[in-house]
């Protein structure tokens, strides 16, 4: 196995890249980035990923390529917030093809929260633990005993008779100019009824929620534990390397 190996992770907005250390477990050096080019097609992102690989040269072997959607047998199967063009794609092979390169293709919550489970605010946690990350979408990822559910979506659940998603992401925040304690309710009833739902011992917030954690902490509830992200904005690049560790091993 490598010890240095690249982690991408694609957003609605970014597609921040990093080298990640996987036997420490860390970042090396500064995560860096670059604005999601619209229209969002594989044509277009292919070469946004291969200018930020050619900027970390020092990475080896196999990238791990996390991205926003359901990744099923290698391919994406859904396109919430990027161009539909990536529904059927099979984004190692786009690697291979773009970097000559062998790459591993998951859903970007899923490669969060192994980071986080692995590594961070999740560690040691036998029990049931729902990660979430709040962005341009409602990530999540769903393990017990440490065993990974992939391609859960529960961003899409229904609340209020619309996707979950389109009611409480940061990007809503945003969009609403909602203030924090506004969000952070909307947050609440969401976090209520995924605990009704799977009863997790622990919820780790990622995305925006865990860069001020501290500041709205006191007022979000729930009957498990909640853990902001330890690695923050970090988590889906740090996991992406992880599971493409995981894959040689
Ligand atoms: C997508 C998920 C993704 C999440 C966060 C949702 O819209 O359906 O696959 O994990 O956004 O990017």
């Amino acid at each position: 196995m490598m010890d240095k190996m690249l982690g991408i992770d694609v957003g609605g907005s970014s597609i921040k890249a990093g080298v990640v250390d996987v036997s420490a477990g860390k970042l090396l050096g500064e995560l860096i980035a670059a604005p999601t080019p619209q229209p969002s097609t594989p044509a277009a992102m292919m070469p946004v990923i291969a200018s930020l690989a050619a900027r970390l040269p020092e990475a080896q072997g196999r990238i791990g390529l996390a991205f926003p959607a359901v990744v099923k047998h290698g391919r994406a199967r859904t396109a919430a917030n990027v161009d539909h063009a990536w529904i059927g794609a099979d984004g190692a092979a786009l690697v291979r093809r773009t970097l000559d390169r062998p790459a591993l293709f998951l859903n970007d919550a899923d490669a969060a929260g192994l980071a986080e489970v692995r590594l961070g605010a999740g560690r040691g946690e036998a029990g049931t633990v729902i990660m979430l990350t709040f962005g341009t979408g409602i990530g999540s990822a769903l393990f017990t005993g440490g065993h990974l559910f992939p391609n859960s979506e529960f961003g899409h659940m229904e609340l209020n008779g619309m996707d979950a998603e389109k009611w409480a992401s940061a990007h809503v925040k945003t969009l609403q100019s909602l203030d924090w304690r506004a969000w952070i309710e909307r947050v609440n009833v969401y976090l209520e009824r995924m605990h009704a739902l799977f009863w997790p011992d622990l919820f780790i917030l990622g995305g925006a929620i865990s860069e001020r954690f501290a500041d709205f902490a006191p007022l979000l509830h729930s009957p498990a534990r909640i853990e902001p992200a330890q690695f923050g904005g970090q988590a889906g690049v740090i996991g992406a390397a992880l599971a493409a560790a995981e894959a040689d091993a």
